[in-house]
């Protein structure tokens, strides 16, 4: 049974993944819902995409045993980590049942169940691995999500989560952004990682490579298609006012942040 949050969050995302605005046009097949990492020489959304699924791998230090991608989008980071991973047995989750259809279609190898992010239903110590990318912003909240991947990994599993934090509560996006859990620094994310119960914990900032790297692109992208004639003057403006609201977005930073359950830790609810 979703929350009123979460149908709105559907509503939201199930249409804009259908209307395929994010990457305009760029990248479109990607399966990919995430603002990429932008290196020296990356000249597409996709590309940024790929980047910054190979960064999340590299923080990964089982390279075997069931592996879990927790809001799975549409599919595109799952099927990355199937194609990096051919042997792992991999498993998508996320709470749109259209998205999660999507996703059987992308990486048919993969398992994919709907299933909120808080409340797994999966049995404990069942993962060597938990990955989630740029999700956990809309989960309620972040310190129930890691309980809940903590008790679905084994002893001495490993968690990588790219997040995008906020410092205040947005004005925009409100469908989806509502009611967001705030961080004044970082220390106080760290915190919640700790209480979690995980250890380990690394925290990379990759604020400017991701959301103001993805702006930047976006934005040359944008006029792009308006001097190519491939979008109208109003699309252009529309654009233009969607790239403003991400780039004011009161954020606090990027980060991808990975950790470790202890050795000795049993999983208990
Ligand atoms: C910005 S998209 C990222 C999708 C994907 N990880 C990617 O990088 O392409 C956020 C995703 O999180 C999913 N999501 C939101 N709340 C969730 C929850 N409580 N549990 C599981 N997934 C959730 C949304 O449905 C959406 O697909």
């Amino acid at each position: 049974m979703l929350t009123d949050y979460q149908e709105n969050l559907n509503g939201f995302y199930d249409r804009f993944f259908q209307e395929n605005s994010l990457y305009l046009g760029e990248g479109a097949n990607s399966g990919y819902a995430n603002l990429g990492l932008f290196l020296e020489d990356t000249t597409d959304f996709g590309a940024a995409c790929d980047n910054m699924m190979a960064l999340v791998v590299s923080k990964l230090k089982h390279h075997d045993g069931p592996l879990l991608d927790v809001g799975c989008g549409m599919g595109g980071t799952t099927a990355y980590l199937h194609r990096r991973f051919p042997e792992r047995d991999i498993y998508g989750i996320n709470v749109s049942e259209y998205q999660i259809d999507r996703c059987r279609e992308r990486a048919p190898k993969a398992n994919f169940e709907v299933m909120p992010a808080e409340q797994m239903r999966f049995p404990d110590a069942m993962f060597t691995s938990v990955v989630s990318i740029e999700a956990a912003l809309h989960f309620r909240g972040r310190v129930e999500f890691l309980r809940e991947a903590q008790r679905a990994l084994k002893p001495g599993g490993e968690i990588v989560v790219a997040d995008l934090i906020f410092r205040e509560e947005p004005t925009s996006f409100r469908r989806v952004l509502a009611g967001q859990e705030c961080y004044s620094d970082l220390d106080s994310y760290r915190k919640v990682w700790i209480a979690a119960g995980f250890d380990d914990l690394m925290i990379e900032d990759i604020t400017q490579a991701s959301w103001r790297a993805f702006t930047e692109h976006y934005k040359k992208a944008a006029l792009r298609g308006l001097l190519q004639k491939r979008i109208a003057a109003a699309e252009f403006k529309r654009n233009l006012e969607f790239i403003a609201d991400i780039e004011q977005l009161p954020i606090l930073a990027y980060v991808v942040a990975s950790a470790k359950k202890p050795v000795n830790k049993k999983s208990s609810k």
